[in-house]
């Protein structure tokens, strides 16, 4: 029977129900170890590489009291000999309490949401949506600016295939951002996204430049260009070194201005950008422990 708790994407959290998360966040950053998951099993079926995600989700676990089962590598699953999602789904869903599951395929897990009687949460499926990185992406972005509403934001790079953009741009719809898009012609946002921000009044513009382009930003919000996402690498090689933040590039921002990256960074941010205190990537990543602990928590009703 399917279950109604999963979070496959960030449209399946109104406004009211991200805000809660932001604020339970918040209450885990200040006290991150108790034992409310006491007795719960929680999987992490990972078929795409993960540091982050995977290890965040696991430690929000073992902070909370519960235990972690999974794997990282479909290569040491039974996937690897020809079983089906829908059979592993089936089988791990008999032994845990909910599944954190990363997939290549686009619209994965909201199949396995489809399947399963356990919640499941979304790791990433292809270049379609990563929900619990959005939610860090907002808390991150509350905490810098001390609100959400009326920012400017750039969103920097790989636009086609990055799915955390693309999540960040439906939740951020809530509060009424101006979103400038930098990104080559073949990396460009996808038009889906742009018809959403057209039907829901949100502007934006879109440029492939990135110096001098981003000088009333709030948030810069940097991505990899994702060669696992392309078919042709010679289209990725023309494009893997687009851009390249360098720190003599911050002079003219604003002060409140920080830099976002979900990483992991290939080029597209030279190392002497971080020790500038705009730099906030590697915080962004630690938020990313408070909110997953938050995440398991409101899906297994804790
Ligand atoms: N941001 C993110 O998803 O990182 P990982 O791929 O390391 O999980």
């Amino acid at each position: 029977m399917p279950n109604n708790k999963s979070l496959v994407a960030i449209s399946d959290y109104d406004k009211d129900e991200i805000l809660e998360i932001l604020d339970s966040a918040a209450g885990f950053e200040a006290s991150p170890n108790r034992k409310t998951l006491s007795g719960k099993v929680v999987a992490t079926l990972f078929f795409e590489p993960s540091t982050r995600t995977r290890l965040s989700f696991e430690t929000a676990v073992i902070r909370l009291g519960g235990s972690v089962i999974g794997f990282s590598d479909a290569a040491t699953s039974s996937s690897s000999k020809g079983e089906t999602l829908n059979d592993t789904i089936r089988m791990v869903s008999s032994y845990a309490d909910a599944i954190v599951m990363r997939h290549p395929l686009e619209g994965a897990a909201r199949y396995a949401s489809e399947i399963s009687p356990i919640p499941i949460i979304n790791a990433g499926d292809g270049a379609n949506q990563h929900p619990s990185q959005t939610l860090l992406d907002l808390y991150s972005i509350k905490k810098t600016q001390g609100r959400l509403e009326n920012l400017n934001i750039c969103l920097v790079g790989d636009l086609k295939y990055g799915r955390t953009v693309h999540s960040l741009i439906i939740a951020m719809s809530h509060f009424n951002p101006n979103f400038k898009f930098i990104a080559p012609e073949e990396l460009k946002m996808p038009e889906e996204y742009k018809v959403f921000c057209r039907k829901n009044g949100i502007p934006f513009t879109e440029s492939a430049e990135l110096a001098d382009n981003f000088a009333d930003a709030d948030i810069l919000y940097m991505t990899r260009v994702q060669r696992e996402r392309f078919q042709d690498l010679m289209e990725y090689e023309r494009v893997k070194n687009v851009y390249t933040l360098q720190d003599s590039m911050l002079e003219n921002s604003k002060p409140n201005m920080r830099i976002l990256h979900p990483l992991p960074r290939v080029n597209e941010i030279n190392p002497d950008v971080d020790s500038n205190e705009k730099a906030y990537y590697f915080r962004q990543a630690q938020n990313g422990l408070y909110i997953r602990q938050a995440i398991v928590s409101k899906v297994l009703g804790i």
